[in-house]
């Protein structure tokens, strides 16, 4: 099985995490991923107390594993804060801002606290708040994200805050970026878009059928999206929502000044299509994934397969490290058992694996 350090940190069997996505979020997705090994998250942004409080209960009645619940620090909903931290998740996430004290409250109701960050100084940052885990997101990330690619952050961020444990998260759609983040120094990934083209996502079906449908190319940042929308854009950590193309933003980041005076206007379209389940008129938040996404699928078959490949790319790493001598002893006896992080480690330097 594909373990690492933070299956135990969390009780989780895989180190695949369901990014908590604001807007596409629900128990049952949650649950799915949960039950199926991984950590299911649960998010609050743009979402309702009602909302969210109802999938926190029921989250509790569909599955015993753990799961994470998200806060964005700049636009905190204190009622949904309490409830999450009466509720006692097993981890209390934090994106797009320092969460400072929110920390030591989550600590406090015995959660790990783990922090997405999109910068080097941020995840200093983090580490100095306390954060038990540090989620490193890349620019290619679906929903709001920074410039750096996950490829250039994950094995800067590991040096950073070493010994604390790093996720990476941007760009993974398949097993063989999870191999890669593994091999970047991660201890495990945070997947968003390619859960959104899952079966029991709460996505309307036009959502997921453009992603299967999208090139990377296609999934931009629309920074149109922060003169309608300031918060959380525009403070924290500054960043941008990555979405395909609709029509809505393809006619107002054409005038963005026009926008920022209809702010109010096309914020309550945003809101109201978004009640109506016609959020994919205005946005179709994903990432650069999409490109790699070509089919919807149940989230045990996504999971299975993600576990799969990744197991197979970790093991065709350690045959071909077989292939270099000097490395020959320092590998498992049993190579072809499925790859733990110990082993991982033991994979030959990168100009030994040549051969
Ligand atoms: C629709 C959508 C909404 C998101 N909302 C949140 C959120 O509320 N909180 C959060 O921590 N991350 C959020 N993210 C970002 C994810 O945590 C993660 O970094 C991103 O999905 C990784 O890129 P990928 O979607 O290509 O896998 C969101 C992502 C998407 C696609």
């Amino acid at each position: 099985m594909l373990t690492t350090p933070l299956c135990d940190l969390f009780g989780i069997d895989v180190p695949i995490i369901l990014a908590p996505m604001g807007t596409c979020t629900s128990a049952e997705l949650a649950a799915a991923v949960s039950n199926a090994g991984g950590l299911g998250g649960i998010g609050t942004l743009f979402r309702s107390f009602a909302a969210i409080k109802r999938d926190i209960d029921l989250a509790k009645t569909l599955t015993q594993r753990p799961f994470a619940i998200n806060h964005i620090p700049q636009t905190l909903d204190a009622e949904a804060f309490r409830y999450t931290l009466a509720a006692r998740p097993a981890v209390i996430s934090f994106t797009l801002a320092d969460p400072g004290d929110l920390t030591r409250a989550a600590h406090d109701a015995g959660a790990r606290v783990m922090v997405q960050v999109t910068t080097v100084d941020q995840a200093l940052q983090a580490a100095e708040s306390g954060a038990d885990v540090i989620i490193a997101q890349g620019g290619e990330s679906g929903g709001y994200c920074g410039e750096v690619s996950t490829m250039t952050l994950v094995p800067q961020v590991v040096d950073a805050v070493s010994p604390i444990p790093v996720v990476a998260s941007g760009g993974i759609f398949d097993g063989r970026g999870i191999a890669a983040a593994l091999i970047l120094g991660a201890v495990g990934v945070n997947l968003g878009t390619r859960f959104i083209a899952s079966k029991e996502a709460p996505a309307p079906l036009q959502w997921k059928e453009a992603i299967v449908v999208a090139k990377s190319e296609d999934a931009i940042k629309a920074e149109v999206l922060n003169d309608i929308t300031p918060l959380p854009g525009t403070a924290g950590f500054k960043t941008v929502l990555r979405s395909l193309p609709t029509d809505f933003l393809t006619e107002w980041s054409a005038k963005r000044d026009e926008a920022r005076r209809q702010r109010d206007r096309l914020r309550s379209q945003i809101v109201s299509t978004t009640q109506a389940g016609r959020q994919h008129e205005c946005l179709l938040t994903a990432g650069q994934t999409a490109g790699g996404i070509s089919e919807i699928l149940p989230v045990g078959e996504i999971m299975r397969k993600l576990i799969a490949e990744a197991e197979a790319a970790l093991t065709k790493m350690q045959w071909r490290g077989e292939q270099a001598p000097h490395s020959r002893p320092k590998l498992m006896p049993e190579a072809h058992s499925s790859p733990s992080l110990a082993a991982l480690q033991e994979v030959p330097e990168p100009d030994s694996l040549g051969g």
